[in-house]
């Protein structure tokens, strides 16, 4: 896809974070926005930004999570503007997920289970549902971005998170396969970020009350963690607009596979080997991180 100027492209999750700064390209690079988000301020505040600017957008509260929520969003958006060029499936959520002691694959709170793989495994799934059809059958250049995350190919583990966004790899793919075989004028590109400015820590702001483990928040301590994760986040990682800007032009070369930090590939590299050599799996960065005796960055 090569022409933007008037498309129309539908974010969620565009209400911060690499959503907004995806918004913010796609919206100086002049195309019409369809913003979705669950927190219905920052999306209004984020939206009411680029219309003052001059932009054409509409927003539309959705949760991603709930299918027919989505199927509200697509109708939304072909009722606001026709037709759907550039989907971005980037709605997402991270950071602690349950009590210390309870962050194991096997011990991870069925809820938690149910909320990380509900918005950022299903919230794919439902966006590809409600939309990819008619993105096909209008027969115009269009692209189709899913959200992964470095931790979705390289190694470790990461818990909940880490398989679900393996997972978002693995679909992407056969979406990318699909797309080729039916010969749409669509393509498909995976984002798989590294350590982005965003406010992805403290997602638990989020968490509907009905899966939070025992209907309770996270304790103190936890929520002290994650409000530090972020800090270090917000300081370290790269502007969200920046990502905007590699997302824009993975489009337009049509490129696939979409890293946004020089070197992020290595890992996967590693893991590869390990899985041909017959080795042990290879612990990811992260997990490499915490193993240090001080526990801090490297
Ligand atoms: N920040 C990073 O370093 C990083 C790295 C790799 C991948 N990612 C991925 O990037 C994507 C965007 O996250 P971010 O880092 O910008 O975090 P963020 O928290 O700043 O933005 C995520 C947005 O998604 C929205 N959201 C959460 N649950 C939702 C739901 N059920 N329905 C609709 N919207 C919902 C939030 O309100 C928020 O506006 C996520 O998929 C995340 O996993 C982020």
């Amino acid at each position: 896809m090569q022409d933007f100027e008037g498309r129309v492209a539908v974010i969620t999750g565009a209400a911060s974070g690499i959503g907004w700064g995806m918004a913010q390209a796609f919206a100086d690079a002049g195309m019409k926005l369809v913003m979705a988000d669950i927190e219905v301020q920052t999306l209004e505040a984020a939206g009411a930004e680029l219309r003052a600017a001059g932009h054409e957008v509409i927003t539309v509260q959705t949760d991603v999570a709930d299918p027919t929520s989505v199927q509200r969003l697509a109708d939304a958006a072909h009722e606001a503007f026709g037709k759907v060029h550039v989907l971005c499936n980037n709605a997402g959520v991270g950071g602690a997920t349950g009590k210390p002691g309870q962050w194991g694959v096997w011990n991870s709170p069925p809820e938690s289970w149910q909320w990380v793989l509900g918005v950022n495994l299903m919230g794919v799934v439902h966006g590809l549902q409600s939309f990819v059809d008619r993105m096909i059958a209008h027969g115009e250049p269009g692209h189709v971005v899913n959200t992964s995350s470095v931790l979705g190919v390289w190694g470790g583990g990461n818990g909940i998170y880490g398989v679900s966004k393996h997972a978002v790899t693995a679909l992407s793919e056969g979406l990318y396969h699909g797309l080729k075989g039916q010969q749409a004028a669509i393509g498909a590109s995976v984002l798989m970020p590294g350590l982005v400015a965003t406010r992805i820590n403290t997602a638990a702001r989020n968490r509907p009350e009905h899966l939070k483990p025992d209907g309770q928040d996270l304790p103190p301590e936890v929520m002290a963690m994650m409000a530090a994760a972020e800090k270090r986040y917000l300081e370290n990682g790269m502007p969200p607009r920046q990502v905007g800007e590699i997302v824009l032009n993975a489009i337009r070369e049509e490129r696939f596979y979409v890293f946004t930090h020089p070197g992020s590939e290595k890992p996967v590299e590693e893991r590869m080997r390990a899985i041909i050599d017959g080795q042990p799996p290879t612990p990811g960065p992260q997990m490499r991180r915490l193993a240090q005796p001080d526990g801090q960055q490297r």
